[in-house]
């Protein structure tokens, strides 16, 4: 029988710090191994037959961390996007990215852009990089859009529901999130699309992000391919 494989799969990428500490390593060896193995994930998606893959990079919570770290990962995102965007973009990969530009250093910012208009007009793969990103605050910009609308008076506030918040999300053509998968042991989704994850199956994985290679992604496709939706329905 055909498999289902999940049409949009998002990951929360998380257990770097342990990687490096288990080494003896500082926690930015760890955030190089987990975005080396970004890439992984990317082709492993792409030859999956997934069309949408959001990858949870950095919160709009982990500004709480020391500088010395947030400055290396904002770094590697740099550096990141330099070496893989011309491989992605032979591949069919679009890039984008989803979470609150304000705050982001201008080298990072300005590596998001040409990214994302070097890969404008792929479609193999869709790969949004959720990056300064929370659930709460894309639902509290969805809200402050509508308001404004309705305030010019070309929006009827009667008119708006699920679908009107729906539109007004970072990257709304992602559509609903129908795969879920965490690495790192921890079972939250500590603010990771709040609205998208509505009825995602969700995979919780002891596996540090560093380690899930492919078989690691295979073993959640499997999962959810194992999966019955009933979405409030009945069998
Ligand atoms: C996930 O790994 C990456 C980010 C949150 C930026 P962590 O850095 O949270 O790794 P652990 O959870 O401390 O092991
Ligand atoms: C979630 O991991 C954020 C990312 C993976 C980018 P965290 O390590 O920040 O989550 P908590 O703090 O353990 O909930
Ligand atoms: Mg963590």
């Amino acid at each position: 029988m055909e498999k289902n494989i999940p049409r949009h799969t998002g990951i929360i990428m998380d257990g770097n710090g342990r990687w490096a500490a288990s080494r003896k390593a500082i926690r930015a060896v760890g955030h190089r191994k987990g975005t080396e193995n970004v890439r992984t994930a990317i082709s492993f998606a792409r030859a999956s037959g997934i069309k949408a893959l959001s990858l949870f990079a950095f919160s709009t919570e982990n500004w709480k961390r020391p500088t010395d770290e947030v400055t290396a990962i904002m770094e590697l995102a740099v550096e990141f996007l330099a070496k893989e965007t011309p491989e992605l973009k032979a591949s069919g990969v679009r890039l984008r990215f989803a979470g609150i530009r304000e705050g982001l250093p201008a080298r990072t910012l300005n590596s998001m852009a040409a990214s994302e208009e070097a890969t404008k007009n792929e479609s193999a793969l869709d790969v949004l990089i959720c990056l300064n990103y929370g659930g709460r605050s894309e639902l509290a910009l969805a809200a402050k859009a509508l308001a404004e609308q309705a305030a010019q008076g070309e929006l009827d506030p009667s008119s708006i529901g699920e679908e009107a918040i729906a539109r007004h999300l970072f990257a709304p053509d992602m559509g609903d999130l129908d795969l879920l998968i965490r690495t790192g042991a921890e079972k939250r989704l500590s603010n990771f699309m709040l609205w998208q994850a509505a009825y995602a199956e969700i995979y919780f994985t002891d596996e540090l992000w560093p380690d899930f290679g492919e078989e690691s992604f295979q073993a959640a496709l499997d999962f959810y391919d194992s999966r019955q939706r009933r979405f409030g329905g009945l069998a």
